[in-house]
């Protein structure tokens, strides 16, 4: 599953102070980026194209790849044991850190609150559960107090240390770090002349780790690029006062380990946070999201989900007549490698019984198998 090493990342390269970082290779990277000819002819886009980090990794893929190389890195530098996080039942952060936490050999557990239902709950339950991944259904957030209560009370009694704790989506200044990394490979493929330097980039925002990372690091690697981050979540996962104080405990994070690192301030003529495609709720699919899931599938073969990719592709479908002319990337942050094998034929009930709703209950409407 390991793949590169700490030397070969463009940001590393760029700033060799800051390998004194901890860092765990875990990415395929660079990710490709292709150009979308058939969508960009649709919506007459001439320079229509997608960084598919949805490949970032062989085992799973998708946005947390890139934040798990530095959370995991400093929870083993730390000599952790094992890893607590949270998410929404369906949480691909979660699963994610249950995936490569296990490949560390460290212990995960995932403190999941409730969400709305669909048929990729399901899957990434299962898979945690594969993976090995201790998942506690928890009823909203005193639950998940209890809980937490419950896991550090045990791993100190039985291993005589606590968890190494990862926020909502790994968006710690740490693990907003692969972002930053990002920026400076996508970088590297415009200086290759494997696309235009976009003008604007289209990505979602759940917990804003990916948009703030991006926009740092655009900055930092001297590109004139602009983020339209599209709010899938409400505050305070995601929300104007949030995106500048990542943004700078980010860059001083950076600093502290190589003050060559700029001290940078949040350009706000450079990011856009989109309200309005969310729709109702969080992971509550919209109609504009579906059909871009849609048709991304039918044009370029590219597989979204309702809760993140397809609103944001949605906005830039709605965008569209506005963007002709610019040089526009869409940032696939979902996982695409196919995980049905690994949990065909297993049992939901060997789940705790908290999750087993999300199988006996129907997924919500607008959702496709
Ligand atoms: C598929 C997908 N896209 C985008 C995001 C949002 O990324 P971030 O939490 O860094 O804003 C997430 C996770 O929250 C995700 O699972």
């Amino acid at each position: 599953m390991t793949t590169g090493t700490d030397t070969d990342l463009p940001l590393f390269t760029a700033y060799p102070g800051l390998k004194n970082l901890p860092y765990r290779a875990l990415a395929t990277l660079p990710t490709p980026v292709a150009r979308l000819a058939h969508l960009g002819a649709m919506l007459e886009l001439d320079s229509l194209y997608i960084k598919r980090d949805d490949q970032s990794g062989t085992v799973y893929g998708g946005n947390k790849v890139r934040k798990l190389e530095f959370l995991l890195g400093r929870a083993l530098a730390e000599g952790a044991k094992a890893v607590l996080t949270f998410g929404a039942a369906g949480s691909n952060h979660a699963l994610a850190t249950a995936i490569y936490a296990a490949d560390a050999g460290l212990r995960c557990h995932a403190m999941l609150v409730p969400q709305h239902n669909a048929h990729s709950v399901r899957r990434n339950l299962l898979r945690g559960h594969v993976a090995g991944a201790h998942l506690h259904a928890c009823a909203g957030r005193p639950g998940v107090v209890v809980h937490v209560a419950q896991v550090f009370k045990d791993e100190f009694l039985h291993h005589g240390k606590l968890p190494s704790v990862f926020p909502p989506g790994g968006s710690s200044p740490v693990g907003t770090i692969g972002f930053v990394n990002a920026a400076f490979e996508l970088k590297q493929q415009i200086e290759a002349g494997e696309l235009p330097e976009p003008d604007l980039i289209y990505v979602a925002s759940g917990t804003m780790g990916t948009c703030v990372g991006l926009t740092l690091g655009l900055r930092a690697a001297g590109l004139n690029t602009k983020v339209q981050a599209i709010a899938v979540t409400k505050a305070p996962y995601t929300s104007a006062e949030k995106a500048p104080k990542l943004f700078a405990a980010t860059n001083a994070l950076l600093r502290e380990a190589d003050p060559d690192f700029p001290q940078l301030d949040f350009p706000e003529d450079r990011f856009t946070l989109r309200q309005g495609f969310m729709g109702e709720d969080y992971a509550l699919y919209t109609e504009a999201g579906c059909e871009a899931v849609r048709r991304i599938r039918e044009s370029d073969e590219v597989k979204l989900e309702g809760t993140y990719t397809g609103k944001t592709l949605g906005a830039l479908i709605a965008d569209g007549p506005s963007l002709r002319g610019q040089n526009i990337l869409f940032w696939n942050t979902y996982n695409s490698p196919d995980f049905s094998g690994t949990i065909a034929g297993v049992d939901y009930h060997d789940l705790p019984e908290g999750f087993h709703r999300y199988f006996e209950e129907p997924v919500q409407a607008l959702d496709a198998p």
